[in-house]
């Protein structure tokens, strides 16, 4: 079976770069037991990857909690970003995930373009943080796009500005819409995380310690994963 290369690699930001995704949970379940119910991790893995405003409507669900105005629902999703933003005062370069910097600076060695594609409209914010923007050729967020998660849109914007092909893509994702998104923009996926949850990616590791030696050792290493998938982009 044909190899496709391996030229740009793109990133979700909050769980995959950057330990942000436990400051989402804390921000949404204090919401939820302001309004009278538990929120539990088990739940909120359907939020991740999600844009602000449909978690809030999956949180409500998950609540019981229906009939809310535009209005106030606004002011439910603000309070809760307010927060978040409370939690990202404390972040600095040192909560950037293991192994993640090394990964970047390889990546970026042997030529491979590097993304971000997130949904989260603070990721500016973060990026300047921790400090890592150099790192990146591409930023595309959900400040960008209008379709979230699991429309492959930020996908395949990031590709766009990259300049190169969805095929030639590996997306690293630690959430099930972002598998799913970039799975429909016809890219290979990694999944960071646990394996159960991200039964659709091609690949899932725990942290990109462990993938780094398979990944970079060797770039025909990409063969031994067994990626070569479906893409309609590959005859
Ligand atoms: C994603 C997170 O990266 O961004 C979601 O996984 C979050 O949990 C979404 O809801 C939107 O983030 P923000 O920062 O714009 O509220
Ligand atoms: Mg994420």
């Amino acid at each position: 079976m044909q190899v496709k290369p391996f030229e740009a690699a793109i990133f979700d930001l909050d769980g995959v770069i950057v330990d942000t995704a436990k400051f989402h949970y804390q921000a949404w379940k204090r919401l939820a037991e302001e309004l009278g119910f538990a929120f539990s991790e088990k739940e909120n893995e359907q939020l991740k990857g999600v844009s602000r405003m449909e978690s809030l409507d999956l949180l409500l669900r998950a609540g019981g909690i229906t009939n809310l105005t535009a209005k106030r629902k606004e002011t439910l999703a603000s309070r809760k970003n307010e927060w978040y933003k409370e939690y990202l005062t404390t972040l600095t370069p040192a909560d950037v995930l293991p192994g993640v910097r090394s990964f970047l600076h390889h990546l970026r060695s042997s030529g491979i373009k590097t993304a971000i594609a997130s949904a989260s409209k603070n990721a500016p914010l973060i990026l300047d943080k921790v400090n890592i923007g150099s790192w990146l050729d591409v930023v595309v967020d959900g400040n960008s796009i209008v379709k979230a998660k699991p429309d492959p849109e930020v996908f395949l914007q990031a590709a766009r500005l990259l300049g190169v092909a969805p095929f030639v893509c590996y997306v690293f994702e630690d959430a099930a819409a972002g598998v799913e998104g970039a799975i429909r923009a016809g890219m290979r996926v990694v999944g960071v995380g646990e394996e159960q949850l991200l039964a659709r990616a091609h690949l899932t590791v725990t942290s990109f310690e462990q993938l780094e030696p398979v990944f970079l050792l060797s770039r025909i290493g990409v063969s031994d994963l067994g990626v070569t998938g479906d893409s309609p982009y590959e005859q």
